[in-house]
């Protein structure tokens, strides 16, 4: 069936316009004013800001991690996505546990396959890189369409790659033109430094941040950049909380490198002091880097205004708080590292950003989509409306305001991290490929009819340099 979304205002990256878009088998086949098609289905936009569906570069959907497994799976995580506006995650398919790299691939379609509600693609997250998984690589790449790979610099005792295998990891990279994306904390010191409190019965949540302070996270970013411009490889820092990775970052953009930066939306609205709440609440914003103290917020919006931070990223990771986070009631230590914020990523980003005047329309669809999807091989399948490009749309109300909270979520956790939070605009309708996955709010779609997107790592290549 032809669809006709009429009467609203397109943006992307670059544009804001009034006109239709007639979609015709999952694809956009016409922009202009007043599209007129006996056969297609009107779909009224008027009032509606008509965006790209979002893209979220970081997701841990049905994850086992911290001795213990994330709570919203491919169902739930993708159905609480669609709910708020993304059309499309890379999840991170985890190599520990797993045989060999295509098995852990297999096992990543297996948890998805049947139901996933939106399109999506996987990073390869090697935890347990060694020369073994180093020459599995290319050939998995290849043939499973990926084109990026996760690697740790924090994580000491579960993931830490060691300078030297984190080189060859930019090695291979550079060689086949993917994208490294690398977890920058120094995790050896902060064990070292988690160890001195645990010793001096320091136990409560707030040590989490405490031991994992910003020095470690720039000094980290700083080594990932210098070993990655070596080796000649791109890379692509994920959840950057502080000044101090910035400041790495803005440096080596400066002299040419191939560095592109992530932050997500914690980071930009929440500081260091929810970790202090009583009860063990601060529990609920464990994860990893941890949240700052506010001022570096101010800092991470200077730079994504300034486009020396790239996108935005949910980094779901969602662990209840009557169940899972409990398993450091006793040590934050042992408080599994994650949170849930698949659903509000994009409202968080247009309310705190476009309707705080901190970031314009444009910039916001290219954080929260368009970057995405030049910078992992999606464009212009995906990260626009154009002429040729998927569907993926999302039909945006920005008068209404609204309350976020647990109670209304989508997301299968018992707590959001951004409860009480009133933001400005709503996800309405949501597209993917043409389908209506969310209709007036209501979930329309269907399990399983997610599809999965391979991304060519040449793709990657050729669009990855961010001006
Ligand atoms: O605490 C976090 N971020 N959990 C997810 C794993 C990761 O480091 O991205
Ligand atoms: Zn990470
Ligand atoms: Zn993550």
């Amino acid at each position: 069936m032809k669809k006709i979304i009429s009467g609203g205002t397109i943006v992307t990256a670059s544009d804001k316009y009034e006109a239709d878009v007639l979609i015709e088998n999952g694809v956009i086949t016409q922009i202009a004013p007043n599209i007129r098609d006996e056969d297609a289905e009107i779909v009224d936009a008027t009032g509606q800001y008509v965006f790209p569906g979002g893209i979220d570069p970081h997701t841990h959907l049905d994850m086992p991690f911290n001795n213990t497994v994330t709570d919203d799976d491919w169902e739930s995580g993708t159905k609480a996505a669609a709910f708020g506006g993304t059309t499309t995650i890379i999840d991170f398919c985890i190599s520990a546990g797993s045989p060999t790299l295509s098995d852990a691939v297999k096992t990543w379609h297996k948890k998805s396959k049947d139901k996933a509600v939106i399109d999506y693609g996987f990073h390869l997250m090697i935890g347990d890189l060694n020369e073994v998984r180093l020459a599995e690589l290319p050939q998995v790449m290849e043939q499973e369409g990926i084109s990026s790979v996760k690697v740790f610099l924090a994580y000491a005792k579960e993931f830490q790659a060691s300078d030297r295998t984190l080189f060859q990891a930019f090695k291979v990279g550079k060689e086949l033109g993917a994208t490294v994306m690398v977890h920058c904390e120094n995790g050896s010191v902060i064990d070292e430094l988690v160890e001195e409190a645990r010793a001096n019965g320091k136990t409560k949540p707030i040590y989490h941040a405490l031991t994992r302070p910003p020095q470690l996270e720039g000094e980290a970013t700083k080594r990932a950049i210098e070993l990655a411009h070596l080796a000649g490889a791109k890379l692509y820092v994920v959840h950057v909380t502080c000044k101090e990775a910035v400041d790495e970052i803005i440096s080596a953009r400066n002299k040419g490198y191939n560095v592109i930066g992530e932050t997500c939306p914690p980071y930009l609205v929440l500081d260091q002091t929810a970790l202090e709440k009583p009860n063990f609440e601060g529990a609920k914003y464990v994860w990893s880097p941890p949240l700052r103290p506010v001022e570096h917020q101010k800092v991470l919006w200077d730079a994504l205004k300034s486009k020396q931070l790239q996108t935005i990223g949910s980094d779901q990771c969602s662990f209840s708080f009557n169940g899972k986070k409990s398993l450091g009631k006793d040590d934050f230590s042992k408080i599994p590292n994650g949170g849930p914020f698949i659903e509000d990523r994009f409202s968080v980003l247009y309310s705190e950003g476009v309707a705080k005047g901190r970031i314009s329309l444009n910039e916001f669809v290219d954080m929260i989509s368009t970057q995405s999807a030049k910078i992992f091989g999606l464009f212009p399948k995906k990260g626009t409306i154009a002429v040729g490009s998927d569907a993926d749309i999302v039909l945006f109300d920005p008068t209404v305001k609204r309350v976020i909270s647990a109670e209304t979520h989508h997301m299968n956790v018992d707590y959001n991290a951004f409860e009480g939070l009133e933001v400005t605009g709503e996800p309405i309708t949501v597209l993917v490929r043409g389908e209506y996955v969310i209709k007036e709010k209501e979930f329309v779609g269907s399990l399983g009819s997610g599809e999965y997107i391979r991304r060519e790592v040449e793709s990657a290549k050729d669009t990855a340099v961010i001006s």
